[in-house]
């Protein structure tokens, strides 16, 4: 399989989907790697790095997409990538389609097997490909809400860990998965006053064993959350529903309950966002006010450290990398069902239900719409 790596063109975006280290397992298997120049500086990987394992670098993105089968990536395909798609690729990415009807219709319109990285599933049904980059994004959040506290930035003006005779900040976080958890543990770790609501019980109860007593667990209702938001300086957002676009856990009119100058970090925005009030910024101009309360949403948080990004990123992607490269699609899913949930487009359609019902378009099953491409 010859397999391809642009480089990554969202702004702000620096790292990239293949390691000098995957180069090498690719070329050992006998598949071939097509590297765009330049594609693994961002996280200070050199081309030689990748030619020294057997690497081929072209010179720009078409080239890559003209040569390759199997195309990698980090963030969703821009525009000008949706345009050099073709049929007989097979695109390996993250893709947060639900909240994109346009990018859907586009990858629909290429003809492209389209395989998401978030909705690619383990046996216990978690989700292998997101975890190490809502890890990342987790701890992130809480680092960013504690920046933008700081007066000179537009914040509250108060420290997360207070200091003797001071109370500390209070921290809100609502959804207590792998973002949650990271967020909390930097949190504690600053000495906030920190409360991680979630809907799942079981969940809350691993959390409330990982957190020792050091933060609390609470079950998000409605009421819970408005109790708790006139007390929060710091609020993250950090809820999923696998595949679909994230619900809304503050509305708009709930906004006069926060403080003024309080912050919130919407990491769910690449779902769309879980308040209501936000809209996808960048790490250039990360935040906005509405209402006189701080707004962090930033759609690649992990882009920012890419050094660290890239190397949890592609640890966790690779045996799905060489599974795709070793036996296409059809053969991959066949082996490990949990990559059947990643296909979220094939021939034309669209693959996964709560991607189908984000966008409002209709559902095709995977095998029926991979059987339609291979007979085409
Ligand atoms: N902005 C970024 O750069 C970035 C980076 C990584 C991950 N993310 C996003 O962060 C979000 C969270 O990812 P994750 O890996 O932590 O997911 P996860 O599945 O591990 O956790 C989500 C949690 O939300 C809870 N939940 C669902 N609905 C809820 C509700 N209404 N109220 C309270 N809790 C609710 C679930 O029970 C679950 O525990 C995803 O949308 C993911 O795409 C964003």
């Amino acid at each position: 399989m010859r397999v391809g790596v642009p480089t990554e063109i969202k702004p702000d975006e620096y790292r990239v989907a293949v390691t000098p280290a995957g180069v090498r397992e690719l070329v050992e298997r006998g598949h071939e790697v097509l590297i765009q120049a330049g594609a693994g500086l961002g996280s200070t990987i050199s081309d030689h790095e990748y030619e020294a394992q057997g690497g081929r670098i072209l010179p720009d993105a078409q080239a890559v997409f003209e040569e390759a089968e199997l195309v990698l990536g980090v963030k969703e395909p821009q525009p000008q990538e949706v345009e050099l798609l073709r049929p007989h690729h097979t695109l390996f990415t993250y893709l947060h389609l639900a909240p994109a009807p346009e990018l859907t219709k586009g990858l629909c319109e290429s003809g492209a097997t389209c395989v998401a990285y978030e909705t690619v599933e383990d046996s216990d049904g978690r989700l292998p490909l997101l975890a190490p980059m809502s890890e990342v994004a987790g701890k992130i959040a809480t680092q960013a809400g504690a920046f933008f506290l700081e007066k000179p930035l537009g914040g509250r003006g108060v420290l997360l860990g207070g200091v003797p005779g001071v109370a500390a900040a209070t921290v809100l976080v609502i959804g207590g998965g792998v973002v949650g958890m990271h967020a909390a543990f930097i949190a504690i770790g600053m000495e906030a006053d920190v409360f991680v609501f979630d809907r799942n019980i079981d969940r809350l109860r691993q959390l409330d064993v990982a957190f020792g007593g050091r933060a609390s667990t609470v079950y998000s209702s409605t009421l819970a959350v408005e109790e708790m938001l006139p007390r929060a300086d710091l609020v993250i957002g950090a809820v999923l529903i696998h595949g679909a676009r994230a619900p809304y856990v503050i509305k708009r009119d709930q906004l006069k309950l926060i403080r003024k100058r309080a912050v919130l970090v919407d990491v769910s925005i690449d779902q769309g966002g879980c308040f209501e009030t936000s809209r996808p910024t960048t790490h250039s101009d990360p935040v906005y006010e509405v209402d006189g309360v701080t707004h962090y949403c930033v759609t690649n948080m992990p882009g920012a450290v890419p050094v660290t990004s890239t190397f949890a990123l592609t640890n966790a992607t690779l045996p799905y990398v060489l599974a795709l490269a070793d036996h296409g699609v059809k053969g991959a899913i066949g082996r490990d069902p949990g990559l059947r949930p990643g296909v979220n487009v094939a021939a034309g359609g669209v693959t996964h239900p709560a991607v189908a019902e984000g966008v409002g378009m209709e559902f095709t099953p995977v095998d029926e719409a991979l059987g339609a491409a291979q007979t085409a």
